[in-house]
């Protein structure tokens, strides 16, 4: 992975078919996804199950941009061996997770993943200062985590400001994730986001039959973004 702050567009699977994660992915990439977000849910950090380790396992061979693990779990320490051998390239912890965020940062990059760091609309950016150095991409969430399809929070745009400011020239990348659209894109891109996640966005109206919309749709967040 190298590092630059031009727009990525990360289609979240969260929007894709549960069946047919593998082929969703190819549809997905083939229509001009730049990284393949993959949501971990665990039914106790969040109100939602989705996978674990051994689905991002099966899905890594199709897969051939960068899979960004956001992990929605507590603990997240015991299981970063298992993400990162399953192949994912960024680990996204949450720091509300547990108390120890400066060791599972460590232990992430350890594992040879890069290391992000997700906050949640209530968590203020100073929770990140303390880590700077030890992050590749921090997550500014903008939905509360647990759903796809949700109604971005416009407050958090300003804690996207704030961290750009914070990261100076820090090989940093910044992540915005919930309700990413078209209207919304703009706005997170002119406060500092270089990687764009969009579930619903990303995925309506198309398929693995009928793979157009999510090429229009990437097109159309990206071109909003600028
Ligand atoms: C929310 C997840 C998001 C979600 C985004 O808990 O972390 O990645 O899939 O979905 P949309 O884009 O529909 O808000
Ligand atoms: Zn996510």
């Amino acid at each position: 992975m190298t590092f630059d702050r031009s727009v990525k567009i990360a289609p979240s699977i969260l929007a894709a078919d549960f069946a047919n994660f593998g082929a969703e992915i190819e549809a997905v990439e083939s229509q001009g996804a730049d990284w393949i977000h993959v949501d971990v849910m665990d039914g106790h950090f969040v109100p939602n199950i989705t996978f674990g380790p051994a689905m991002c396992a099966a899905i890594r061979p199709h897969i051939k941009t960068v899979m960004d693990v956001h992990l929605m779990i507590a603990p997240v320490d015991p299981y970063i061996e298992a993400f990162a051998e399953a192949g994912a390239d960024v680990i996204t912890a949450h720091v509300e997770a547990g108390p120890h965020i400066h060791r599972t940062l460590q232990a992430i990059r350890a594992s040879g993943a890069k290391a992000g760091l997700a906050l949640n609309p209530g968590t203020p950016v100073e929770a990140a200062a303390p880590v700077l150095d030890l992050v590749d991409l921090i997550c500014v969430m903008t939905v509360n985590p647990g759903f796809g399809g949700q109604k971005f929070i416009h407050s958090c745009v300003q804690k996207v400001t704030e961290l750009r400011e914070m990261i100076g020239d820090r090989d940093v990348h910044i992540e915005v994730d919930g309700g990413v659209d078209p209207t919304t894109a703009p706005l997170v891109r002119a406060a500092g986001a270089d990687v764009l996640v969009a579930g619903s966005a990303a995925f309506k109206g198309g398929s693995v039959s009928n793979p157009g919309p999510y090429g229009e749709n990437i097109k159309a967040i990206r071109a909003a973004a600028g």
